[in-house]
């Protein structure tokens, strides 16, 4: 497959071989020498209609490791608040040359027209469209959640921190709780896809204002009481409230919501001890977590940012094959 639309595009070998990929240019990257020549004369354009934090500068940084030429294009401040098309300016922005295109859009399957349209002729890669689907933020979470859950030597969730890289590793029977606006969430819906093809049990936890219609086909299962399942989840995962998706007279009340659905060190406190705790980002402190388990050393956060730039190394030289082999699997090495 030349491109990454949908967590459900990979099957469980696709996205062992990305977790795989991203530990070894971790660990290469780690290494004095932190930018390889794999994509050199290769251009990737960062293509975003909607803001973006850590996705857009974390693309550029993955490009940049890899030698690759970047083209930052925002819809700000482009002709496309003069009303040009996603037609044209993927025209455009073949015109000059893309091998890939890193594509965030405000309408669910934008990507996938601009991977099906003939427009342009490189890979297009997701980086959220809409409320539909952000795969690399479902690889980058799995990637975190293995590194912590699925390393032991016998296979049990080992203390945080000590988990190793897990390479080779699925997340089999590891519990998984994503609590929050599931409603507008395509990181969600990516993660509920990718931990299930990974083995792990899903559960989500919401209001039932914020649960889309057709949840119950969804492989995970529901529940509206983010007290009943702490005890019993290795991971939980807080999303934020998207506001700007919502009309205004469906706004929780950041009292009640945070009463019910937020995480706060009491909460956090009857997780098992070697559970973590994700976000991922942007956050509304206060509303979804708590400062204090926001910056405590069980949240993952700031390291899933991290991991997003190995991940989003892997994914570039999957999809544009580097000139050379730069990425061995461990497997390889030991031969
Ligand atoms: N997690 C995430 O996609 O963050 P940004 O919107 O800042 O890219």
């Amino acid at each position: 497959e030349r491109h990454l639309i949908s967590a459900a595009d990979l099957t469980r070998d696709d996205a062992v071989l990305v977790l795989d990929t991203a530990e070894e240019l971790a660990r290469i990257a780690d290494r004095p020498i932190k930018k390889l020549p794999t994509l050199r004369g290769r251009t990737v354009v960062n293509l975003f209609f909607e803001d973006s934090t850590r996705t857009r500068i974390s693309f550029e940084a993955a490009a940049k490791r890899l030698s690759a030429d970047v083209i930052n294009f925002s819809a700000k401040g482009s002709s496309v608040s003069k009303g040009e098309s996603l037609k044209d300016t993927a025209l455009t922005l073949e015109a000059m040359g893309a091998d890939a295109v890193v594509i965030r859009h405000h309408d669910s399957g934008a990507p996938h027209r601009l991977a099906t349209s003939g427009w342009i002729g490189g890979s297009v890669v997701n980086a959220g469209d809409g409320t539909h689907e952000h795969p690399t933020q479902a690889l980058l979470d799995a990637f975190t959640l293995r590194r912590h859950l699925a390393g032991g030597p016998d296979g049990d969730p080992v203390a945080h921190g000590t988990a190793g890289d897990g390479t080779g590793r699925d997340l089999t029977g590891r519990r998984v709780t994503i609590v929050g606006d599931i409603l507008h969430s395509r990181v969600a819906r990516s993660n509920v896809l990718l931990l299930h093809t990974l083995g792990a049990e899903v559960t989500v936890v919401a209001p039932p204002t914020l649960l889309p219609i057709g949840i119950e086909s969804w492989p995970c299962q529901v529940s509206y009481s983010l007290d009943t399942v702490l005890d019993t989840s290795d991971a939980v995962m807080m999303l934020r409230v998207q506001r700007e998706r919502m009309n205004a007279a469906y706004f929780p009340t950041e009292r009640e919501y945070a009463r019910r659905y937020g995480l706060d060190g009491d909460r956090m406190s009857r997780m098992p001890g070697h559970a973590v705790v994700m976000h991922p980002g942007p956050m509304n402190r206060g509303m979804e977590i708590t400062a204090e388990v926001a910056d405590s050393p069980r949240c993952t956060a700031v390291e899933q940012v991290t991991n997003g730039v190995s991940i989003r190394m892997a994914v570039l030289y999957l999809l544009l094959g580097g000139a050379e082999p730069a990425v061995t699997t461990r497997t390889e090495e030991s031969k």
